[in-house]
């Protein structure tokens, strides 16, 4: 099961696991989860199948949940890929967008594993990642509310990790940095887009991505991929940035 699935990397992570056989449950609040089932089809690749669901909603997401293990059977890799962006100097920001921005980032979170857990407790299996971002651990100027609302969720994802780990479930964290989506676009209008990404902005006490390009969604689902396979089975409450380094490693 995919959140954000019609975005730049849950499309990719979406992609990436139904190639690799496994089927998938593709979540999003986007009217185009609808039609995914067919964006996906291809000889030799599982079922893709959309689910629309507002992860800020925890009814709606209960609801999606049991209707998703009714049709396509027990979920075994859950990933949190749902994400919003509202950028702004936080003594300008406006109260609204932040509890917008913890609804989706952080409580989404909350929501969808808690789901998924309270099924994957009782089958003692299964494994959740949270795609969250490099921003949870660096200051960055004019995204307070998003950086933090992703220090909670890589938080809350390894502490889950801790609760969980006496069922055999894992739970780890994929924390990108500056990835060619909609999303990182949005931050690239009128400016230099991904020079000025790749160059960073001392000024802004802001490093640049020492690799010197801009992550591809596929580099993201590769790393989503390695931690649902069996080959991490003893890797749980990690976070692995995939930044290309703009994080000099902390
Ligand atoms: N692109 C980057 O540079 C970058 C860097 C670090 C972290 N991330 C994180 O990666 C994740 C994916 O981002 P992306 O770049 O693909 O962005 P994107 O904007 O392309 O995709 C985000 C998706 O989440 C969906 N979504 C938003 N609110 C939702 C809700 N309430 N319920 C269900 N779905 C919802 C959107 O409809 C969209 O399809 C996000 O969590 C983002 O914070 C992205």
């Amino acid at each position: 099961m995919v959140t954000g699935a019609c975005g730049g990397i849950g499309a990719a992570v979406v992609r990436a696991l139904a190639d690799h056989g496994v089927p998938v449950a593709a979540l999003d609040v986007d009217g185009g989860v609808e039609r995914l089932g067919e964006r996906f089809a291809a000889p030799g690749r599982a079922q893709v199948r959309g689910h629309l669901v507002d992860v800020a909603d925890p009814a709606a997401v209960e609801e999606a949940v049991a209707r998703v293990e009714e049709e396509q059977g027990p979920v075994a890799v859950a990933v949190n890929v749902a994400g919003t962006l509202r950028p702004g100097p936080v003594l300008d920001y406006a109260a609204a967008d932040w509890a917008a921005v913890f609804a989706v980032n952080s409580a989404g979170v909350f929501h969808v594993s808690r789901a998924v857990a309270r099924r994957m407790v009782p089958r003692r299996t299964g494994t959740i990642i949270t795609v969250s971002s490099n921003a949870a651990d660096v200051a960055r100027t004019g995204m307070a509310a998003y950086a933090a609302s992703k220090a909670a969720a890589t938080h809350f994802t390894r502490c889950l990790g801790l609760e969980l780990a006496r069922f055999g479930i894992r739970c780890n964290v994929v924390s990108p940095g500056s990835t060619d989506t909609p999303m990182q676009r949005e931050l690239w209008r009128g400016g230099a887009g991904a020079a000025r990404a790749v160059a960073g902005s001392p000024s802004d006490f802001r490093a640049g991505i020492p690799l010197g390009r801009v992550a591809d969604p596929d580099d993201v689902a590769a790393a989503v991929l390695f931690l649902a396979s069996p080959g991490a089975r003893h890797i749980t409450m990690h976070d692995l940035r995939v930044d290309g380094g703009a994080t000099l490693g902390s």
